[in-house]
């Protein structure tokens, strides 16, 4: 596989416009930029199109979540647009996640273990009695088991997912914070935190979004990654 620059950066934006400014002022330190829900809904394929025509991968993050046949179709879809990697989750259970990794040609795929938003209390509210980390790697390892790429993890997590999935494994682990930007917010990280849990792909967004010098915070993490 190609060597992909490490950064991958979160198109947080509300716009088609501002997301393709975004790419092309990044393009020489960014190969993979991240569509949410939010902006594909908004501009639908042509966004896609659009980050490939400059060159760039997509990495769509739908986090889907259905019965086998609707992720199998969807993850289809997906690669018919171009699409570099794609999300599902987990928790949807083997046979989606089996039948989604057999689709051919397809994105990879990157599974969502436990969303970061989720505390102890509210995983026993959906039912699930596991504290978070054993049900990170409880999921992880079920995708990888029917076929997924990765896993997207906290960098805490991460570590435990590469001894229990492996090193072809991969991980991508968003929540990364410079150490400059202080902060008391819990799982966050530093791209050097991230770099030492083994995590083959960080995903920033607001960092480089709202900073000063976008490009100087490029430069640095990618520094930092290397
Ligand atoms: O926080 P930041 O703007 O860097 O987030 C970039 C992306 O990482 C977001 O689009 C979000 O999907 C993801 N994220 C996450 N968990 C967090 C923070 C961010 O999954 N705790």
């Amino acid at each position: 596989m190609k060597q992909y620059q490490r950064l991958i950066v979160a198109l947080d934006v509300p716009t088609d416009e501002e997301a393709v400014r975004w790419v092309e002022r990044l393009s020489a330190w960014v190969d993979i930029f991240k569509v949410g829900p939010g902006l594909f809904l908004k501009t639908g394929a042509s966004l896609i199109e659009s980050i490939r025509e400059l060159g760039k991968q997509v990495f769509l993050d739908l986090k889907l979540h259905d019965i086998p046949s609707v992720v199998a179709e969807a993850t289809w879809q997906a690669g018919t647009l171009g699409v570099f990697s794609l999300t599902l989750h987990t928790s949807g259970g083997p046979e989606m996640v089996r039948k989604a990794a057999e689709v051919n040609p397809r994105p990879k795929l990157w599974g969502v273990t436990v969303l970061t938003s989720l505390n102890e209390g509210d995983l026993r509210r959906v039912g699930v009695n596991n504290a978070p980390e054993a049900q990170v790697v409880a999921l992880a390892q079920l995708g990888r088991e029917q076929g997924l790429d990765g896993v997207v993890a906290s960098v805490q997590e991460a570590k435990a997912i590469r001894q229990v999935c492996g090193r072809r494994f991969t991980v991508v682990t968003p929540g990364i914070r410079l150490s400059e930007d202080g902060g008391e917010q819990k799982r966050v990280a530093s791209p050097e935190d991230a770099r030492a849990a083994g995590a083959d792909f960080v995903v920033v967004g607001r960092p480089i979004l709202e900073a000063r010098d976008p490009e100087a915070v490029v430069r640095r993490i990618t520094r930092a990654l290397a």
